[in-house]
């Protein structure tokens, strides 16, 4: 875990304290069972060791504890100063793995079973049209496809305003020119 206390305040910001569990221990001395004791997972975010070992241990804790259709995130797939997380994917994969991939998006490899995964993938390609860069893109054995980022959209008086001080600048600088 990154800062506890930034933790704790957005659960009691977004959630309901009384229906959160925090373990607070380190993935790799976790067993599947300490996890899904507490019930099966629909989102498992991995974003802790950023390390062949940890990043391939933490797929394999994801992928014996998520329920069917439930989703995992792996954070800095193709970060490129973090390459231990696409080797650890690599070792899961190389180990027998079963989580498949359905979407590529800004920084995050999104996975799940084999049985959720091709609906998944009609509902990425469904609900974000607008943001599909690549379909069926090669992906380390499996296909994906690759959205890109959703930007916030600029209010037009920004942009009428761009390009208004874009027009002065051009100006000014044709008279400083005579
Ligand atoms: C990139 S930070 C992100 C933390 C969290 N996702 C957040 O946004 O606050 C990674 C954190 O994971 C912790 N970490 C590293 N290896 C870990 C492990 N095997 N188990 C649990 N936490 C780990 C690190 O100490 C670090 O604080």
């Amino acid at each position: 875990m990154g800062d506890r206390h930034m933790f704790e305040g957005n659960v009691t910001k977004f959630l309901n304290p009384a229906c959160v569990i925090t373990l607070h221990t380190n993935s790799t001395r976790l067993s599947p069972g300490d996890i899904s004791k507490y019930g099966k997972i629909r989102f498992f975010s991995i974003d802790g060791g950023h390390t062949e070992a940890i990043t391939a241990n933490d797929l394999r804790l994801a992928e014996r504890t998520i329920a069917t259709g439930g989703i995992v995130a792996l954070d800095d797939i193709l970060h490129p100063s973090w390459t231990g997380v696409i080797s650890g994917y690599v070792r899961y994969k190389r180990e027998g793995g079963t989580l498949r991939p359905f979407a590529l998006v800004p920084n995050k490899l999104f996975l799940t079973d084999g049985s959720s995964v091709a609906s998944y993938r009609s509902f990425m390609r469904s609900e974000f049209p607008h943001l599909t860069d690549q379909q069926d893109r090669e992906f380390i054995g499996d296909m994906v496809d690759v959205f890109r980022e959703l930007l916030p959209e600029r209010p037009r008086w920004t942009s009428r305003f761009k390009t208004k001080v874009r027009k002065r600048v051009k100006k000014i600088k044709r008279l400083m020119r005579h």
